[in-house]
């Protein structure tokens, strides 16, 4: 997979934000280990907590289709209605997330408008709490 295929397919989901509160908006492109990508974008709630990120609105799309096996993902945010101009690395809550589903030496790619930034799930969040500490094989 081309790495500015899957950050173009985040920034056109980055067009689906709905933030109305933050004026920050964010997509994310997910891509399966057989080449499909979902996507997501923000959505934000007048009571505030219940506002999902776009990384978590892609991987909660894609496992609910049924997808397990997971590549890479791009993600891209920065102030609504404007070119992104700088990095956006994914929230704690959506590394932990990611971590259910995806592998520590998965590809997290980020973009400024410019240059990508990669980095692996396991840098992002290393020392994980997974399935393992808890002995499930699922
Ligand atoms: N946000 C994301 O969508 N992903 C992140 O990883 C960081 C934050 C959203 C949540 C909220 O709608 C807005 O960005 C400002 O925090």
């Amino acid at each position: 997979m081309e790495k500015q295929r899957l950050i173009d397919a985040a920034l056109d989901a980055r067009s689906h934000s709905y933030c109305p509160y933050s004026d920050f908006a964010v997509g994310a492109a997910l891509l399966t280990a057989d080449g499909k990508i979902y996507t997501g974008a923000n959505i934000e709630s007048a009571s505030y907590t219940p506002t999902v990120c776009a990384e978590r609105v892609a991987t909660f799309t894609a496992v609910h289709a049924g997808e397990r096996e997971f590549a890479a993902i791009a993600i891209v945010g920065g102030k609504a209605g404007e070119a992104v101009s700088d990095f956006c690395p994914p929230c704690g809550v959506c590394r932990q997330v990611l971590a259910e589903f995806c592998e520590g030496d998965m590809p997290v790619l980020l973009y400024d408008g410019n240059e990508i930034r990669e980095r692996t799930l396991a840098e992002l969040l290393p020392d994980t709490f997974d399935k393992s500490q808890l002995k499930r094989g699922i």
